[in-house]
C-alpha cells in the first residue's frame, strides 16, 4: 500500500460518524435539531477526527419510524430546514475535511407517500404496481415479521384497494416493487439527485431485504432474473457520477452472504457492510470476559476483494441485536448486560448505550472503544458515544438510545433553549444527564473519555494498516485477551486488550521479528517493548488494560 492509495480508497481510512440531525443541534430553539445547528457543531466533528457523517433520513416523513418512512425521496423535512441548508452542511463539512453519506431507504415508502396514496386508490392507478398486493388470503407470516411487538403479519388489509400489500416492516412502510423497472428508474433518480448536491454515498437500509421479492407474483418475477444486477447497478450510478462515492449497507446476515453483497471476489456491490457478526460476538466475549467468540468471529470474514471493507460498530441506533447468537448465548448477554425486561427488546436486543452496560466502568469502557479502534476495517461512531452518554429507558422503544445530544451543562444539555416539553426527545437524566456527560466538560479535560476518542482517532488514522489490514490473530495464553496484529506490507501494528479485570503479562511471538526492531506504544508516551532474537515479546497489561503497538525496524522512517 502506497499512503497515496489511502486518499483513493479513502472509506476503508475513514471515520464515519452516525447522527441524527433532528437530535443533534437545535439553533432555532423549536425543540427539533436542524441543519443549521449541525453546520455549527461541525468543528466539532472535524476536532474529533471525525471523516465521514452518515446522515439519518432527514426526508420528509410521516415519522412513524424516526424517518425511516420517506413521503418524499427529493426534500428535506421542512422542521430540519430546507435543501439549501442541506447542502451547506455538505460544503462546510467538505471544507473542514469531511465526506457526508446519507441514508438511504428504498425498501419501503411510508404510506403516506404520494405513489402509495395513488397505488392503493384504483387498480388502474400508475403506481399500483410500484407495490406488492394479492387479493387472495395471506399465509400465516407471524415468524417473520421484524418488530413484533406491533405487527403480526407482512401482509396487510387495505380497505381502499380491496387487497393485501407487503410490508416487511411496520404497516406503514409498503414495501416498494423492485422487480418493476420504474421502481428502479425511481431510485437510481434519486440517488443521482443527492449526488448532485455533493453526497459521497448512501448507507443502504434494509439491503437484503430491498433486493427481495417475497410475495411478488410469479409473472412480475420473471422480468426480475438477477436481483443483485440491481445491487450492480446502484454501485455502477455512484461510481460514474462520483468517481469515489460508496455503498455502506446495512446487511445482518451471516458472514458467508455478506460476501455475496460485497458482490464476491468482483467487489462491486456494496462497499462496505457493516460486521454484525463481529459486533454480537464482541458482546458475548465481554460478557464471558472470553476473547475467543470475537476471534473466532474475525477469523471467519470471508476474505473479501480489495476495495470492499468492513464497517466495525459497538452501538448504532437500533437495539443492540443479538439475533445471530445462539438463544443461550443470548441469554448470557442478557443477564450480563440488560437483564431487566425493560431493557430487552423483541426478545432479540437490548436497547441501551454501551456505558450503562458495563456499569460506568471508565476502564472498561475505553478498552471497548481501544478495541473498537484498533479492529481490521473502518470504524463507525454513533453520536454520543464519544462522550459516553446512556440511553434513557422511559423513551420508548428503540428511541431509547436516540435522545438529545448533550452539549454543556444547561438545560436540555445545551441542545436547545426550548422549554423541556417541546423538545423532540427528552434529555437523558440521572447518572448521564448532561450535568455528568457533556462535551463541554470533556472538552477542557485531557483525561476525557472525549479526548481518549480523539486520540484513539488519531492513532486510527495514523496507522492506515487497520483499515487495510491484513489480520491475524496472535497466540498467547490467556482467554481473557485478545492480542492480534493487523499489517500491510512493512506496516504493522499489534494490539492487545484484556477482557477481564486482573491485570497479566501477554507472551506473544512475532513473525519475522528479532531484536533489531521494537514496538512502540502509541497510547502510553515514551514506551517503547523490545523483542527478543527469536521474535519473542512480553507485555504487561493492567486489568481491562490496552496496548497498540507500532513495529518499528531499524531502518524504519516512519513518525513513532
Ligand atoms: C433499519 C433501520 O436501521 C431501522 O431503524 C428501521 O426501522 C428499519 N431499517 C426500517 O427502515
Amino acid at each position: 500500500m502506497r499512503i497515496t492509495d489511502t486518499s483513493d480508497l479513502w472509506w476503508k481510512t475513514a471515520v464515519v460518524y452516525c447522527l441524527d440531525v433532528q437530535t443533534f443541534m437545535d439553533w432555532s430553539d423549536d425543540g427539533m435539531g436542524d441543519m443549521v445547528g449541525l453546520t455549527e457543531r461541525l468543528d466539532y466533528l472535524h476536532e474529533l477526527g471525525v471523516t465521514c457523517l452518515w446522515l439519518m433520513p432527514f426526508y420528509p416523513t410521516a415519522d412513524r419510524d424516526d424517518g425511516y418512512d420517506v413521503t418524499d425521496y427529493y426534500g428535506v423535512d421542512p422542521r430540519l430546514g430546507s435543501a439549501g441548508d442541506f447542502v451547506e452542511v455538505v460544503r462546510t463539512a467538505r471544507d473542514r475535511g469531511m465526506r457526508v453519506i446519507v441514508d438511504l431507504v428504498v425498501n419501503h415508502t411510508s404510506d403516506r407517500h404520494p405513489w402509495f396514496r395513488s397505488a392503493r386508490s384504483s387498480p388502474s392507478s400508475p403506481f399500483r404496481d410500484f407495490y406488492i398486493w394479492r387479493t387472495d388470503e395471506p399465509p400465516d407470516t407471524s415468524q417473520q415479521v421484524v418488530f413484533p411487538d406491533k405487527e403480526d403479519s407482512l401482509w396487510q388489509y387495505d380497505d381502499k384497494a380491496e387487497a393485501w400489500y407487503f410490508h416487511r416492516f411496520y404497516r406503514s412502510q409498503p414495501d416498494l416493487n423492485i422487480t418493476n423497472p420504474l421502481v428502479r428508474d425511481e431510485i437510481l433518480k434519486a440517488m443521482g439527485y443527492w449526488l448532485e448536491l455533493g453526497v459521497s454515498g448512501f448507507r443502504v437500509d434494509a439491503v437484503p431485504f430491498v433486493i427481495e421479492t417475497t410475495g411478488v407474483d410469479a409473472q412480475e418475477l420473471a422480468r426480475f432474473h438477477d436481483p443483485h444486477s440491481y445491487l450492480r447497478q446502484l454501485r455502477e450510478l455512484v461510481g460514474r457520477r462520483t468517481g469515489d462515492g460508496i455503498l455502506l449497507g446495512e446487511c445482518n446476515l451471516p458472514h458467508k452472504d455478506q460476501r455475496t453483497f460485497f458482490g464476491g471476489s468482483d467487489g462491486d456491490e456494496l462497499t462496505m457492510q457493516f460486521d454484525f457478526i463481529g459486533m454480537q460476538n464482541l458482546y458475548l466475549s465481554l460478557a464471558r470476559e472470553d476473547a475467543r467468540p470475537l476471534a473466532r468471529a474475525l477469523k471467519q470474514r470471508p476474505a473479501v476483494d480489495e476495495q470492499s471493507q468492513w464497517a466495525t460498530f459497538v452501538r448504532n441506533h437500533d437495539e443492540l441485536t443479538l439475533d445471530k447468537l445462539k438463544p443461550a448465548e443470548r441469554d448470557e448477554v442478557f443477564a450480563a448486560f440488560g437483564p431487566d425486561p425493560e431493557m430487552q427488546l423483541y426478545g432479540r436486543g437490548l436497547r441501551r448505550r454501551l456505558p450503562p452496560m458495563l456499569d460506568g466502568d471508565p476502564r472498561r469502557v475505553r478498552m471497548v472503544y481501544s478495541l473498537l479502534f484498533s479492529l481490521p476495517g473502518t470504524p463507525v461512531l454513533f453520536y454520543g458515544e464519544e462522550i459516553g452518554m446512556g440511553e434513557n429507558l422511559d423513551v420508548p422503544g428503540r428511541l431509547a438510545v436516540r435522545t438529545p445530544m448533550q452539549w454543556n451543562a444547561q438545560p436540555n444539555g445545551g441542545f436547545s433553549r426550548a422549554r423541556p416539553s417541546r423538545l423532540r426527545r427528552p434529555v437523558t437524566t440521572g447518572p448521564y444527564g448532561p450535568e455528568h456527560v457533556n462535551v463541554a466538560d470533556q472538552r477542557k479535560d485531557p483525561d476525557s473519555l472525549l479526548s481518549f476518542v480523539a486520540t484513539l482517532i488519531r492513532r486510527y488514522r495514523e496507522s492506515p494498516e487497520l483499515g487495510w489490514a491484513e489480520f491475524r490473530v496472535l497466540d498467547q495464553p490467556h482467554r481473557h485477551v485478545l492480542a492480534h496484529e493487523c499489517a500491510h506490507d512493512d506496516r504493522r501494528l499489534v494490539a492487545v486488550h484484556n477482557l477481564a479485570p486482573g491485570g497479566c503479562v501477554v507472551p506473544f511471538t512475532l513473525e519475522g521479528c528479532d531484536s533489531s526492531h521494537h514496538l512502540v506504544d502509541l497510547l502510553h508516551d515514551d514506551v517503547e517493548v523490545a523483542i527478543d532474537d527469536r521474535g519473542r515479546v512480553e507485555v504487561a497489561l493492567e486489568g481491562y488494560g490496552y496496548r497498540w503497538l507500532r513495529l518499528v525496524s531499524r531502518d524504519s522512517r516512519r513518525l513513532t
